[in-house]
């Protein structure tokens, strides 16, 4: 059998993504292997889940570094150490620095609780709602140098209820999360993913 794909899951905050690509690494035929996570808050809950798991867990705290480009030297030397082949950031709250973004070119993929390009950036399930989308839900996308402007691997839409309000959005919306990123992961291990300028081809067969 072929070694399984190698990830790192970035995050800052509850972690429920990393918890849901975790457990779809576990079922019979996933394609991946979550190796370490990485998280740049103390008291976020998703760090010590990662440790309830038994998965290699770093905090990296931005402010022990002198400068983000050393703070990224760390990271890449962590998951050098791993052998990671793919990052997904979840819920990761700090921008991706131009080190990690040339060291791992369409290997960091990020996920977005709005169906981009609408609402990028902090707050997406408020400004859907403020804005009076009747649609909005979850895009997983490659990660570039802007705010949540990669190519876009898959989405999955939701309605938007005339009773909803922040909670109830965020909810229905994270349900669809759970599904896209671990699909987004096994997709991209089994070959079937190519970036084509803005566009990620998804190719019928496994290379
Ligand atoms: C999710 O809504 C994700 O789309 C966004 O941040 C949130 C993280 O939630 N980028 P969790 O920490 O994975 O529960």
């Amino acid at each position: 059998m072929n070694e399984k794909g190698r990830v790192a899951v970035f995050l800052s905050g509850r972690g429920s993504n990393f918890v849901s690509l975790y457990r779809d690494s576990l079922k019979t035929g996933a394609n991946f292997r979550i190796e370490a996570v990485v998280c740049d808050r103390k008291k976020a809950p998703g760090l010590k889940k990662a440790k309830r798991f038994g998965i290699p867990a770093y905090l990296l705290s931005h402010c022990e570094f002198s400068s983000q480009a050393e703070y990224e030297k760390k990271m890449i030397d962590l998951l050098k150490q791993h052998r990671i082949d793919l990052i997904c950031l979840a819920g990761y709250m700090r921008i991706v620095g131009e080190s990690l973004l040339r060291r791992y070119p369409n290997r960091i993929m990020n996920i977005h609780p709005a169906l981009l390009p609408a609402f990028a950036g902090l707050h997406a399930q408020k400004q859907a709602l403020d804005h009076g989308a009747k649609a909005s839900g979850c895009t997983v996308h490659f990660t570039d140098a802007g705010t949540d402007t990669g190519p876009i691997i898959l989405q999955r839409a939701v309605a938007v209820r005339e009773g909803d309000d922040e909670e109830t959005l965020s909810r229905r919306i994270l349900k669809q999360e759970h599904r896209a990123y671990p699909s987004a992961v096994r997709l991209f291990f089994s070959g079937r993913l190519t970036v084509v300028g803005r566009r990620v081809l998804i190719s019928e067969n496994e290379k």
